[in-house]
């Protein structure tokens, strides 16, 4: 019912050759439609990857983007600018934003709604650290993300675009060590129960919601194989094509 989403977060990698070389390879290894497919390249990558996706069903989103519409803010990208580009996805929340460059809840909250002002559809992430899981924090955790997150925003502000929930453990990503897919399906299974709270039942039961932390090719299909598990937000594995359609091919 829900069509897997993959979504690759290319983080600070590649140079243009490079990235070049990987958005080809994955336009001529594409092969079935049963999922969709977004990769993140750097804002630098945009406008290369939006000419050499102009016949691709890949789509392109950008890794963070400032929360005003333009001004003096040295060094930041405005959701217009991305628009304009045909980067219809973006990754807010993540936690190298959160933990490195200190994103607080309300800044996250409005990033979101900026987002969803311009028709760009958030791939919203919220994750525990490690010392959250080990005191028995995680779905508290969780919770408060996602309610600080979505503060204000209603399913009326959901009628032309999407919202994507990305769950993904801070202890996991870049680590090597993945979620178990039933640790993973239970936060997944919260993260749809507390949607249902902020919105409807109706709503939660249609939001995608991506795992992410070290998805591979050989963890993909177990993780991907959850009830609740609607696809993968994948950092390293996406930097070589053949590994990320493989994880692309474990949704189908
Ligand atoms: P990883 O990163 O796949 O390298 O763990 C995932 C992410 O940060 O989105």
């Amino acid at each position: 019912m829900r069509k897997p989403v993959i979504a690759g977060n290319w983080k600070m990698n590649t140079s243009i050759e490079e990235g070049k070389a990987l958005i080809e390879g994955l336009t001529t290894g594409t092969a079935s439609n049963t999922c969709d497919l977004i990769i993140c390249p750097p804002y630098t990558h945009i406008a290369l990857s939006q000419s050499l996706l102009q016949n691709s069903s890949i789509q392109l989103g950008a890794q963070n983007m400032h929360e005003s519409n333009s001004g003096a803010y040295t060094g930041e990208i405005a959701a217009e600018m991305l628009k304009n580009l045909d980067c219809t996805y973006v990754i807010l929340g993540h936690s190298e934003r959160r933990s490195i460059y200190k994103e607080t809840h309300d800044l996250i909250n409005a990033k979101i709604k900026q987002a969803l002002a311009h028709n760009i559809n958030p791939i919203f992430c919220v994750g525990e650290h490690l010392s959250d899981r080990e005191s028995n924090q995680t779905l508290n955790v969780i919770t408060t993300q996602l309610k600080e997150g979505l503060k204000g925003i209603s399913e009326s502000d959901l009628t032309n675009t999407e919202l994507i929930v990305a769950y993904e453990p801070v202890w996991a990503i870049g680590t090597g060590k993945v979620a178990t897919p039933e640790q993973a399906q239970e936060v997944h299974a919260h993260i749809r129960k507390v949607l249902a709270e902020i919105f409807s039942t109706e709503l939660a039961d249609k939001t995608r919601i991506q795992y992410g932390g070290s998805v591979k090719p050989d963890n993909a299909k177990t993780l991907l194989s959850q009830a609740d598990i609607d696809g993968a937000l994948v950092g390293g594995a996406c930097l070589k094509a053949d590994s990320f359609l493989e994880i692309a091919s474990a949704a189908a």
